[in-house]
């Protein structure tokens, strides 16, 4: 099975991430249907059913912050042909999120056949593929997602859409609760 690490959006950030893409008015590729959008932490790839344990270990051991996340600009990446909109200034607490997530994973990475390749954090979610042309550049009405918890996702990309199924969901530590 195909697994990642992500962020899910509560039904708040998921609707405003709704808004930001109908905003677009893309004419050109497929919009993601909103029930799928995430922000990717760190993507595994395909696993054995017998290693999604050490990944659920992996994910329980985590000991993060909360942390808000202002999603602010649209950008089109014309190598995967995607239009993401991303968070120009990742919260720390993200970062360490991500980082702490890869230094964990890293005993794994020859039995989980990982790539060793550390492509920096872009904290973004995909909001449409398949994009061939860039769109007229536009502005976003910036907005705040509060992320309150983690999940292991499960991705099933045999059908047209790909479905998302969370295996498990950790929580991060209370924001308001550091001294
Ligand atoms: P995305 O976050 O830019 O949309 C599940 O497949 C998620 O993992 C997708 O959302 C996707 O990108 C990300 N992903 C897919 N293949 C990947 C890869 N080879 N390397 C890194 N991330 C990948």
């Amino acid at each position: 099975m195909r697994l990642f690490f992500a962020l899910w959006p509560d039904a708040l950030s998921r609707a405003r991430l709704a808004e930001a893409a109908a905003a677009l008015r893309l004419k050109d590729g497929r919009a993601v249907p909103p029930q799928n959008y995430h922000l990717t932490l760190a993507f595994i790839g395909e696993v054995a059913k017998s290693q999604v344990a050490v990944l659920q270990q992996i994910g329980c051991a985590q000991r993060a912050s909360g942390f808000t996340i202002t999603i602010d600009a649209y950008e089109y990446w014309a190598e995967p042909q995607v239009v993401v909109a991303v968070a120009r200034e990742p919260p720390p607490a993200l970062a360490q999120l991500w980082m702490q997530l890869r230094e964990n994973l890293m005993p794994h990475h020859a039995a989980l056949n990982l790539s060793r390749r550390q492509p920096p954090l872009r904290a973004h979610v995909t909001l449409a593929r398949k994009v061939a042309q860039a769109p007229v550049p536009q502005a976003m009405s910036p907005f705040c997602w509060s992320a309150r918890s983690f999940s292991l996702v499960r991705s099933d990309t045999s059908g047209a859409h790909a479905v998302y199924t969370v295996v498990d969901t950790w929580p991060l530590l209370d924001e308001r609760a550091k001294p």
